[in-house]
């Protein structure tokens, strides 16, 4: 039978869990039997509570809701039921010290929904160790804190927390006071018509029980149909069960992330006390004019953002090599436009299409006049020997070389420490390789290469036999790469060395 399905979204980040699979998964994950106290702090028109009818006729249910439409539909459907009492209440506000505990808390919080500024400052002063701007995790934490003493909550979130540098508090404070039981992971269009993009979700149960160091639970993905969440409740869920997470490890991990795992070599560079690329090198996102349309302009050979960008007159580039003396006042001559590397995923190297208006006045205008828009940060890395890594990744990570030139906001610039610049070429092929897309894909799961990700990846460092290998590899690569696209079939040895040096036999 096809799964009722409907999906509604306003300004509450309403997305009803319209999809009797999983309500009825996470109905059965609570263990609701006698009559347990149940708390749905975000009720919507409730699915929830429907679902909890189904299994008890008169549930005892707390809900809240803020939205007085779905306050009038909960009101007219349940009114006649005195076990489910409806409160039109903020769930996040007041902090009362001693409201009421429940034995379960079953509920989907909404992702990200807007608070006034008051709200959040109030939020934050209760709650500094969380990230207020996302409010699934200020749900999850205060539904955790309603609960009894061996009470259990099952709640649906995106899968964020699991690696999100904001959520590290979040993260510490389930691992702290909390057992969690399992986590399933599925795509976010399980949701039909939903589709976040830059997340996946989760299903997340969770017992009121101070764990244990020693303590472990399962992770389970590859799901294809919302359908397959049945299964789970069945002897099939070993096939769906990726690994299992202990806590003492996840404390022991970078910013106490919940590395996702089942690839020993993946887990071993992670967790063994290997030097972070954040530790060897500078780590820093870089410039931007605040009016790109006036201030930077185009070779012949881009053809997007034709309209947007003049042409650049070659007369007008300056050709020196920019890294003697860096020109952090701006040039005073008239070839004064500066080359710029900028996103978009390429392999190894980005010939110069692209030119920043780099005369005295222009960045007068960077630095004074037009300062809160431009962003003329980390000057003291422009025009330095570097990588540069897009900011979100297309299918793969990838990384080319900065080579003396400006670098925009879009990309991270990885600037070897004085001491290690010997490695810059053992970088360059590092983020192009399959290993280094396994490790930051397994450091954060969305596409997303922020510096923060970037600085946890392990370095291992590579004897010098094989170092000299890697760097003349990557030598002949770079040659290739300014004449046309690096594909998958150049890059077949050097990813055999860093298979090796990683230890990882399938990537
Ligand atoms: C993602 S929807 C989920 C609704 C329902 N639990 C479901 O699964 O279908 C989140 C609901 O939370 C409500 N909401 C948003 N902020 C709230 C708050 N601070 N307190 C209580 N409810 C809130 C929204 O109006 C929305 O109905």
């Amino acid at each position: 039978m096809v799964a009722l399905t409907k999906r509604k979204q306003d300004e509450f980040q309403a997305f009803y869990t319209n999809c009797s699979y999983i309500t009825s998964y996470m109905v059965s994950l609570l263990r609701c039997q006698g009559n347990v106290s149940i708390l749905e702090p975000c009720a919507g028109d409730g699915a929830f509570i429907e679902e909890l009818k189904a299994i008890n006729n008169t549930p005892n249910i707390t809900a809240y809701e803020l939205n007085s439409d779905s306050v009038n539909i909960l009101q007219s459907k349940y009114s006649d039921i005195s076990s489910i009492k409806i409160k039109q209440e903020d769930f996040l506000l007041p902090f009362q010290l001693n409201f009421n505990k429940f034995d379960r808390v079953i509920g989907n919080p909404p992702y990200g929904a807007y608070q006034s500024p008051a709200k959040r400052k109030q939020l934050k002063n209760e709650y500094p160790q969380l990230y207020a701007k996302e409010t699934y995790g200020l749900f999850l934490v205060k539904a955790m804190e309603s609960l009894k003493k061996g009470g259990r909550l099952v709640f649906i979130v995106p899968d964020t927390y699991l690696t999100l540098h904001m959520h590290e508090g979040l993260r510490k404070e389930l691992l702290q006071h909390y057992e969690i039981e399992l986590i399933v992971l599925f795509p976010s269009n399980f949701f039909p018509g939903v589709n976040f993009g830059y997340a996946g979700l989760s299903i997340i149960s969770i017992v009121n029980k101070v764990p244990n160091k020693t303590y472990s639970f399962p992770a389970y993905n590859g799901l294809s149909t919302s359908k397959q969440l049945l299964d789970l409740l069945t002897e099939k869920r070993k096939k769906y069960e990726i690994c299992r997470l202990t806590y003492s490890q996840l404390s022991k991990n970078p910013s106490s992330a919940f590395l996702l795992s089942s690839k020993d070599w993946i887990n071993s560079a992670l967790s063994t006390n290997n030097l972070k690329v954040g530790n060897i090198c500078s780590v820093v996102t870089g410039f931007y004019s605040g009016n790109d349309g006036k201030y930077l302009r185009r070779s012949k050979s881009v053809t997007r953002g034709i309209k947007k960008y003049a042409l650049i007159n070659t007369d007008d580039i300056c050709n020196d090599d920019l890294s003697i003396t860096p020109p952090l006042d701006g040039l005073n001559i008239s070839s004064c436009w500066v080359p710029i590397v900028k996103g978009g995923n390429k392999k190894f190297y980005k010939n110069s299409e692209w030119f920043m208006n780099w005369s005295k006045e222009a960045l007068y205008d960077y630095k004074v006049t037009n300062k809160k828009r431009a962003r003329f940060q980390n000057p003291q890395y422009y025009f330095h020997q570097g990588i540069g890594v897009p900011m979100v990744s297309s299918s793969s990570i990838t990384g080319s070389l900065i080579d003396g030139r400006l670098f925009d906001q879009s990309i991270v610039g990885i600037f070897p420490k004085k001491k290690y610049e010997y490695l810059t070429y053992f970088f360059l092929g590092l983020f192009n390789s399959n290993v280094c897309n396994a490790l930051i894909r397994t450091i954060n799961a969305s596409t997303n290469n922020s510096a923060n990700y970037i600085k946890k990846i392990p370095v291992i460092m590579p004897n010098k036999i094989m170092l000299n290998q890697i760097s003349n590899e990557v030598r002949r690569i770079l040659i290739l790469a300014k004449k046309r696209n690096v594909g998958n079939d150049d890059l077949v040895t050097l990813n055999e060395y860093y298979n090796k040096i990683y230890g990882s036999t399938n990537t």
